[in-house]
């Protein structure tokens, strides 16, 4: 177990930022932390770096326990930290703040410049490598703020909300990162307001809202689990009244409406049924087929009751 948080609590003054707050984190996982704005993603994550104390519950990283702020330094070490707000120095060159942070902790001479160098061609600002940052877009920065992250090889790698604002060019550029940093080894910890990008860099989810966790599972399985039923939109060269007769006779068909070319059926979720439907549509002449799976956002609506993007940034 790489991480471990039970039953934390956080309060600023009357209000509870976390509530009981339970979430845990297996060597080599990549989680997801989704949830809205105010829900503790970033309270959390700056409980269990030490960067400030919990009021109550248990911490664990690395199989020992937080406390305070007191033994933190040595954990800190372990731990590459993409914080919400970007900290970049402006006035060194990219070049030279990834060789900051790297000897800030401990990486020095040769291995660092090797590191440095590896980390610039990868993020893809080799070519401004000698710029201050200053002049970067967003994209750029936050690239330059996850190599700066990185650059110690932590074992857990915790990026807030890495993806916001910036073009889809370096969205795609960190999510591949991310992904393929995950696969070499390193346990990652990302939170984020847009079930998309949680459901292709991590394998598991905890949807968080009000400071606690209110399901922790597969992307698939909280999907699933939270959503009732699924949606197959057929469009259909003049079908006749018997189709969707016959549409709603099939396993797991709870409702089937035509207008026009358009046939909408709804099933329970899961229930597979997509082949039999287009079996017993097939004397038609079919023009298209649309099936909407259960998403994470729909889980997340039916759970909390609220869109996942109250408040926040559209993508
Ligand atoms: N330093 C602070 N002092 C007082 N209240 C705070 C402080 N930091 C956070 N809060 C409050 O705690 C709650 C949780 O905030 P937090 O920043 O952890 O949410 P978040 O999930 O990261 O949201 P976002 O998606 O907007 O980043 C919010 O209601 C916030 O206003
Ligand atoms: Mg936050």
């Amino acid at each position: 177990m790489i991480l471990s948080m039970n039953e934390v609590v956080k309060r600023y003054r009357a209000l509870i930022a976390l509530d009981h707050l339970t979430v845990n984190l297996q060597k080599g996982e990549a989680l997801g932390l989704l949830g809205p704005n105010g829900a503790g993603k970033t309270t959390a994550i700056r409980v269990l770096t030490g960067l400030t104390g919990a009021d109550a519950g248990e911490i664990r990283l690395f199989g020992k326990e937080l406390r305070g702020k007191s033994n933190s330094i040595a954990i800190r070490q372990r731990i590459g930290l993409v914080p919400q707000d970007l900290a970049l120095y402006e006035t060194l060159s990219a070049r030279d703040n990834l060789e900051y942070f790297g000897k800030l902790y401990g990486v020095y001479g040769a291995e660092l410049k090797k590191r440095v160098d590896e980390a610039l061609e990868i993020l893809g600002l080799s070519d401004v490598a000698k710029k201050s940052p200053k002049k970067f877009s967003g994209g750029m920065k936050r690239r330059l703020n996850i190599g700066c992250a990185v650059i110690h090889k932590p074992e857990l790698l915790i990026l807030d909300e890495p993806t916001v604002g910036i073009d889809p060019q370096s969205r795609n550029h960190i999510l591949d990162f991310v992904s393929e940093i995950n696969k070499q080894g390193t346990t990652v910890l990302y939170t984020s307001h847009y079930m998309e990008e949680v459901e292709r860099v991590c394998s598991r989810v905890c949807i968080m809202d009000a400071g606690r966790v209110i399901a922790d599972g597969s992307v698939d399985d909280i999907a699933k689990s939270a959503i009732f039923e699924e949606t197959i939109i057929l469009e259909v060269k003049e079908p006749a009244p018997s189709l969707p007769e016959n549409i709603k006779k099939i396993q797991g068909v709870v409702r089937c409406d035509t207008l026009n070319r358009t046939v909408t059926i709804t099933s329970t979720a899961g229930s597979g049924n997509l082949s039999r439907i287009i079996e017993v549509a097939s004397p038609y002449v079919i023009l298209g087929v649309t099936a909407k799976r259960a998403t994470l956002e729909d889980a997340f609506l039916a759970l909390t009751g609220k869109s996942l993007r109250d408040g926040g940034e559209a993508s």
